[in-house]
């Protein structure tokens, strides 16, 4: 009988790059990216449009259950598709960010998600990002990984980003929002990030995102990630 699917787990902070070094690292290994952020996104997303209360745990996990998500690599990189919507810049919109730790922060949401998030492993060799991966969702996942950086160099980060599509940007007020999110999610009592110890700790701060894949790629293999193309 075939063994459980190999898990590549990727956690860490807002802004430090998970998602570019996820997706490069699903490339190279041959596995599915997965953005666990873009579920609890996409699920905040469609409870403002249809005039939900966020603060209602209860409608959220509703709208969690019933949601159609799908994700994909396209043309234009990786799409993420909420009831066969192409959702994927909306839910990056900066009302998404502010407001999704509702989302995040409830068990019955979480809950529905979590088992979403498991289903994928049936069939999939997995490299999968968000805060929890390696402490709840797959806590027996091959490979897990701590992806840090410094607030200063996340913010810097966001701010070039925003700066590189042409909009506003303010360093100050960036540093202080994701300072906010770290707040949020190493404090919420409900599936907190939290640094394991058996994860490789990647400092980024001061690594290029081809080195982090590099260094990443080569745990996978040292722990025998399987080759899907063989
Ligand atoms: O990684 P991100 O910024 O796209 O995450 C969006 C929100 O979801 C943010 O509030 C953190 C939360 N999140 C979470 O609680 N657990 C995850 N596995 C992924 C994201």
């Amino acid at each position: 009988m075939e063994g459980k699917k190999f898990v590549v787990a990727i956690d860490g902070p807002a802004g430090a790059g998970k998602g570019t070094v996820a997706r490069l690292v699903a490339q190279r290994l041959g596995y599915l990216y997965v953005d666990t952020g873009a579920m609890y996104r996409a699920v905040t997303w469609k409870a403002l449009r249809v005039g939900a209360d966020l603060t209602d745990e209860n409608q959220l996990a509703t709208i969690a259950a019933n949601l159609s998500l799908n994700f994909h690599e396209g043309k234009e990189g990786y799409r993420v598709l909420v009831d066969g919507q192409d959702v994927s810049e909306k839910i990056r919109d900066e009302e998404i960010s502010q407001k999704s730790h509702y989302a995040a922060s409830s068990l019955l949401v979480r809950q529905v998600l979590w088992a979403k998030q498991r289903q994928l492993r049936v069939k999939h060799h997995l490299v999968m990002e968000g805060r929890d991966i390696g402490s709840i969702v797959f806590p027996d996942a091959q490979v897990k990984i701590y992806l840090d950086a410094s607030l200063k160099e996340r913010a810097r980060r966001r701010y070039l980003q925003l700066k590189e599509k042409g909009l506003p940007a303010d360093l100050e007020a960036i540093k202080k929002e994701i300072a906010l999110r770290d707040e949020r999610d190493l404090h919420r009592s409900i599936a907190p990030l939290v640094r394991l110890p058996e994860a490789v700790y990647l400092d980024t701060t001061n690594l290029t995102i081809g080195e982090e894949v590099e260094i990443i790629v080569n745990v996978c293999r040292q722990r025998g990630a399987p080759d899907p193309s063989k």
